[in-house]
């Protein structure tokens, strides 16, 4: 992966910070949607303004850190075609690839730190969907979106 997009509220910030520079040091290049403080701000408006460039194609997959985590997940889910997962270990992170095709990883920087963060997005980034009977599941979950 050559590139990913990262968003965050005020809860998220600081550790938002590591993984980007962690992501750098990979030698991925880092699109960051804000925020840009410690400031306190809403996060379904940064689960929006990163869902949206993923549904446009322009990003594969996006990271999403807010105070638990938790918000942010739920906000990004309310997004046609987007699959973002909640974690906070690095069996999850690396599942919910193989698994369930997230296209989004959240977590919450008031729960985990950087080093589990960093290993989770290091998962997240390297891992494939399995595919094969995941597929038909994954599928099922957009016509759910269709029919709502
Ligand atoms: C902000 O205080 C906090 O509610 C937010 O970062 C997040 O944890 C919500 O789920």
């Amino acid at each position: 992966m050559k590139k990913i997009i990262i968003g965050s509220d005020h809860g998220g910030f600081e550790l938002k910070k590591e993984v980007i520079a962690h992501l750098e040091k990979r030698g991925i290049e880092v699109t960051d949607v804000g925020t840009y403080s410690t400031e306190s701000c809403n996060y379904p408006d940064y689960a929006r303004a990163l869902c949206k460039r993923i549904q446009s194609g322009e990003f594969e997959r996006g990271i999403l850190v807010c105070g638990t985590g938790i918000g942010i997940s739920i906000a990004a889910n309310k997004h046609n075609g987007i699959r973002a997962a909640c974690c906070s270990d690095t069996f999850s992170a690396r599942m919910t690839r193989m698994h369930n095709d997230a296209n989004v990883l959240c977590f919450g920087g008031r729960v985990v730190g950087a080093g589990l963060a960093c290993d989770m997005v290091d998962l997240f980034v390297d891992t494939e969907f399995e595919g094969g009977r995941h597929t038909d599941r994954v599928n099922m979950l957009a016509e759910i979106e269709k029919e709502n």
